[in-house]
């Protein structure tokens, strides 16, 4: 052996199938989420039998197959039979009636787009959909700013089964009573991935990412573990990736221990970008920030001067702030002696 046979030519690369490692990447076999696809499709069966579906919102903390698991119903279903239309739509890229519309339509092949109106659209959509079923998933569905899409899809569409996926358990309780009511769906929680199932995950997608012993096992198993503490599988693909690309820039024919500790030091940046607010959340968090430890009913007030929002938003926005961990709130007494919630600001 030469003395530089470890060193990766200007021409070589370590990754056999970069595509593998990216956040969106559908694997073939969905592994460990098997039950939950059982049931999402129990909820999708009665529309094969041309009766009407019912609905599901389906949460769980960031990265454990909530959106992988969904598509992945969607693709057998639509290879199963072509009786069902199945449409996915993500509510943070697509965030207003109109936007989603507009989406639907281009799903549906339908083109005379241009100078309709979102209600115009809708019929549109609704005379398509309305010769057979559909299936309708609407990811990150807490991030949309009009709730009157639901309430359009319950109201226009006959055969169908609306998927919501979010990581906000409470999004039912902040939509309009009539969305609610009609609405009313089963609830179907992700918990997250044990360690062995994070390290068979990963491992798959290590096989399918690099040449053969590219790492060795205790690095792989460095990075399951910090993967299964922070239980979100997007974090492991993140530090694959970054620990390939780190071996790659010291032009190393092997990923070592040093490049999994670099890229475990680029995660804490990973996962502060990986929490995105909209402008309006983002001068909540400031507001919270400036007025740190206040009364939730003080802090009401700024938003509401700022944003003329009403006090369901608010709620709905402070318990996103919560749930990411950016801001706690507890209780305390208020002058009268009753108690009310204080919400204070966490650092990173
Ligand atoms: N059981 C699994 N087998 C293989 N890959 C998985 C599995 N579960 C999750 N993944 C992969 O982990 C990544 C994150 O999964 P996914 O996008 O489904 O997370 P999520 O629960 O929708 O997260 P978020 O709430 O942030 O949208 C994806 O690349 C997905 O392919
Ligand atoms: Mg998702």
């Amino acid at each position: 052996m030469n003395l530089f046979d470890n060193i990766l030519k200007h021409d070589e690369t370590l990754f056999k199938n970069e595509l593998s490692l990216d956040y969106e990447y559908l694997p073939h076999v969905l592994k460990y989420r098997e039950d939950q696809q059982q049931h999402i499709a129990t909820i999708i069966k009665p529309l094969f039998q041309g009766r009407m579906g019912s609905n599901i919102l389906i949460t769980g903390k960031p990265g454990i197959g909530k959106t992988a698991a969904t598509k992945h119903v969607l693709r057998e279903m639509e290879q199963y039979s072509d009786k069902i239309k199945g449409l996915y739509v993500n509510c943070w890229k697509y965030d207003t009636a109109y936007k989603i519309i507009v989406e639907l339509c281009q799903q549906l092949g339908y083109k005379w787009v241009q100078n309709k109106k979102t209600n115009e659209l809708m019929k549109e959509i609704a005379k398509i959909l309305n010769k057979k079923a559909a299936v309708i998933i609407l990811d990150e569905v807490d991030k949309l700013k009009e709730e009157q899409i639901i309430y359009f899809i319950l109201e226009d569409i006959y055969k169908k089964c609306i998927i919501m996926v979010s990581n906000e358990k409470d999004f039912i309780s902040y939509l309009d009573e009539r969305t609610r009511s009609r609405l009313m769906p089963e609830i179907l929680t992700f918990e997250a991935y044990t360690y062995k199932e994070t390290y068979d995950i990963l491992n798959e997608r290590k096989i399918s990412a690099f040449y053969e012993d590219i790492i060795l096992d205790e690095d792989f198993e460095r990075v399951v573990e910090k993967t299964s503490e922070l239980k979100d599988i997007r974090s492991g693909l993140f530090l694959l990736k970054e620990s390939g690309n780190a071996a790659e820039i010291r032009s190393s024919r092997k990923i070592e221990n040093i490049d999994v500790i670099k890229a475990i030091s680029k995660l804490s940046h990973f996962q502060a970008s990986k929490i995105s607010l909209d402008d309006e959340e983002k001068t909540l968090l400031e507001i919270i920030k400036g007025k740190n430890g206040s009364k939730s009913s003080e802090i009401f007030k700024e938003y509401q001067i700022k944003f003329n929002k009403s006090d369901r938003t608010f709620r709905r926005k402070v318990s996103k702030l919560r749930d990411n961990n950016l801001i706690e709130s507890k209780d305390g007494k208020d002058d009268q002696g009753n108690l009310v919630p204080f919400l204070h600001f966490k650092k990173l």
